[in-house]
């Protein structure tokens, strides 16, 4: 069993989004095409304006199918407060997708998308008691061998070294329910910096944990932190026994994404955890496409 999953976040359309980076992004899409393609919100700079929602459907339709897509707090309306308050999901649901919590599954993985975007503030973002009801028992309803993942733009544990990036209210709720239902994966962005952890760190009373895969800007020119000016993605592969999480960054030398990093989790639904080290299954994944760097049609002039 190897399921993909592309991770990419805040491809923010409007007046920050690099045009030669969002091409890449479609080129590296089709080239993996993974199983599945997740944007784990903010497509637009400023939802007041619908010429930025036009351009983010356009673009979104140029990505691979299946895709699972969630709302970011970039993509409520910040200044037009009646929109704000009364339909702030208004533009998200005609533009990109009338379900705003969507689920994907196959045979042996169930990734459930989760709205924390609110109106009541501007940078932080929420899930309700209702909301992580629903997430666990959703979850829950899926065999235990499934690879369970859960999507949200905002994170539920800042990255170390950015601790004071506030999480979702109610992220200890979220994190223990995640753990009890057998999440074994977390996919958010917002920060504009990547990251890789485990919900772990957050609680000494958790069974499992969580992992954490949280994703740069795939195309905006505000990085942020130690990825100022960067711009990254993730490629997720979940296998038999393995979670691993490489972190595709542009980098300039190359003009292209390229992997920096690489991490490699046991699967808690395949016992990999209690199985001792050399039975489990580590060997790199040879399947996705390797970099080739004569392969960069745009890095001229
Ligand atoms: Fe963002
Ligand atoms: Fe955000």
């Amino acid at each position: 069993m190897r399921r993909v999953i592309m991770q990419i976040s805040d491809i923010h359309l409007g007046p920050y989004f690099n045009h030669e980076r969002g091409e890449l992004i479609i080129r590296e899409a089709q080239e993996i095409q993974p199983d599945l393609l997740v944007i784990a919100g903010d497509l637009v700079m400023r939802a007041d304006f619908q010429a930025q929602w036009i351009m983010a459907r356009d673009y979104i339709e140029q990505l691979p199918q299946p895709r699972l897509i969630v709302m970011g707090n970039h993509d409520v309306p910040q200044y037009n407060q009646i929109a704000r308050y009364l339909w702030p999901t208004a533009r998200y649901r005609k533009y990109i997708s009338p379900i705003l919590n969507p689920v994907w599954s196959c045979e042996d993985t169930v990734v459930v998308g989760m709205n924390t975007a609110r109106s009541f503030t501007i940078q932080g973002g929420k899930l309700s008691l209702e909301q992580i009801a629903w997430m666990e028992q959703t979850l829950k309803s899926y065999p235990e061998q499934v690879c369970k993942v859960v999507v949200m733009h905002h994170h539920v544990l800042a990255p170390p070294g950015d601790r004071a990036k506030k999480a979702i209210v109610n992220a200890d709720l979220a994190i223990a329910a995640m753990d009890r239902a057998g999440a074994e994966l977390v996919l958010c962005g917002h920060i504009h910096t990547s990251f890789t952890g485990n919900t772990l760190e957050a609680s000494a009373d958790l069974k499992s944990g969580t992992i954490i895969a949280q994703s740069g800007t795939a195309t905006s020119t505000r990085g942020r932190r130690w990825m100022r000016g960067k711009n990254a993605f993730n490629i997720i592969e979940i296998e038999e026994q393995v979670i691993r999480i490489s972190q595709r960054m542009y980098l300039d030398e190359v003009r292209r994404f390229v992997p920096v990093s690489e991490h490699v989790f046991p699967r808690r639904s395949a016992g990999a955890y209690y199985l001792p080290r050399q039975e489990r299954v580590l060997e790199t994944s040879k399947e996705i496409p390797p970099v080739r760097l004569e392969d960069t049609a745009l890095t001229g002039s």
